[in-house]
């Protein structure tokens, strides 16, 4: 079946000219085209045309854009979407000036939304989970990564993957699953660092990568969570099994996790809110995504990561919400974009870049998603109004009008 997508006012097609990625100042250039329409066939970009050339040719579907922008589907790369309970009583206690380390060592934290979690029925987190979802499609989201990391035991950790891979059954876009057992220590192997890893490395990850329920294994290597050598133990055995590797690091101390993941090989380094000048031109000669998550530093309201130097040091920037009930209690792609032009002073351009070709490289599936180029899958956002920029001056709206994913519109806001 062939799909004309035609009468766009803008084509932001964020053109990689085969790369699949954009570092330093190639982010910002997105080329946009007018007057052209794309044809797309069985999911596929077929092809992107000049308008005047298509009288007379039939499809078997046309959809019209009615003079709005189409973008590629926006790609959130890293979320924490999977889990239950709410932290609005450390959120009032943040307020009231206690630190998210503090409240952390009283108990609060990842591992009260652990208790949540493993008190929860799987029923009650897909539910939750997937209305969570939906609400990213609504944004224009073709494809989502969710992470576990709150049940941090065998049985709440598979209990997490198993609800991200039913979701992804039914939700429309592709969601990517992240096992992320390495979050921070459960309270009863706080005395015991060696038998927490033992279960990891011994127990969850062969059954995790046995049963095919995560693509990535991610680690936090923080001085409350986990130690590079331990992160970097972790890594072998999951990638030894076959996962690919993402790293949180440098969120509040830069102990040396940097350099444990670029060694492992990861895929996004996220975070990075401490960078030094130095790690900064190192990622630089990588091809690692830093994954910038602004919204944690405007939750926390602590410093944001230097955006601007990574770009211009020839880095590969992708941002994301980091969606979770602690740090970020924000599902707002948008207004993540928004936070990113005006407090990391990223251009519109380099934002845009950031929530798609980049964010698909974060993930390794820019071969094939994240920007609108013949071969690439026909996943869009079309945006009511006439010009890109509307979209990150437009802050906290979603102007998000139309989802689309292999072609196939899966999400219209007028409910069509
Ligand atoms: O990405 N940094 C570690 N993990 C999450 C926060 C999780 C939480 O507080 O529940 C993050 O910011
Ligand atoms: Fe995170």
């Amino acid at each position: 079946m062939r799909t004309i997508f035609k009468n766009a006012a803008q084509i932001v097609t964020v053109s990689t000219k085969g790369k699949n990625l954009k570092r330093g100042a190639d982010m910002k250039d997105i080329s946009v085209l007018t007057s052209h329409s794309i044809i797309a066939e069985n999911g596929k970009i077929v092809d992107i045309i000049p308008t005047e050339s298509m009288s007379g040719v039939k499809f078997d579907n046309e959809t019209d854009l009615k003079g709005k922008v189409i973008l590629p589907g926006l790609v959130e790369c890293h979320t924490h979407t999977a889990f239950a309970g709410s932290r609005a009583s450390e959120f009032r206690m943040k307020l009231n000036g206690t630190g998210y380390e503090e409240i952390a060592s009283k108990g609060g934290g990842i591992n009260y939304t652990v208790s949540a979690v493993r008190n929860s029925s799987k029923e009650s987190l897909k539910r939750i989970t997937h209305q969570r979802v939906k609400h990213f499609v609504s944004q224009g989201i073709t494809s989502l990564e969710i992470k576990s990391g709150y049940g941090l035991d065998f049985e709440n950790e598979i209990k997490l993957l198993e609800v991200i891979n039913e979701v992804n059954q039914e939700c429309g876009i592709d969601i990517y699953a992240t096992f992320l057992g390495a979050h921070t220590f459960p309270v009863e192997y706080k005395n015991d660092r060696r038998g927490y890893l033992n279960k990891i490395i011994n127990e969850m990850l062969p059954y995790v990568a046995r049963q095919n329920i995560a693509t990535f294994c991610d680690a936090f290597c923080e001085i409350t969570a986990f130690q590079p050598e331990e992160v970097r133990e972790i890594f072998k055995a999951a990638s030894g099994l076959g996962l690919k590797l993402k790293l949180h690091s440098e969120q509040f101390n830069n102990i040396g996790g940097l350099e444990v993941g670029t060694e492992s090989g990861v895929l996004s380094i996220d975070h990075l809110e401490v960078i030094n000048d130095e790690d900064i031109r190192k990622l630089a000669t990588t091809e690692i995504a830093a994954v910038l998550l602004p919204g944690v530093s405007f939750f926390l309201n602590y410093g944001f990561a230097p955006a601007r130097k990574i770009i211009d040091n020839g880095g590969i920037v992708a941002l994301s919400t980091d969606f979770n009930p602690g740090s970020s209690h924000i599902s707002n792609f948008h207004l993540i974009m928004s936070i990113a032009a005006l407090k990391m002073k990223m251009t519109i351009e380099e934002v845009i870049s950031a929530v798609t070709i980049n964010a698909a490289k974060a993930l390794g599936i820019s071969d094939r998603t994240g920007s609108i180029e013949i071969g690439k899958n026909a996943d869009f956002s079309v945006f009511n109004c006439e010009d890109y920029s509307e979209i990150v001056y437009s802050i906290g709206s979603n102007l998000n009008e139309m989802t689309i994913k292999e072609g196939k519109i899966i999400y219209s806001s007028s409910g069509d």
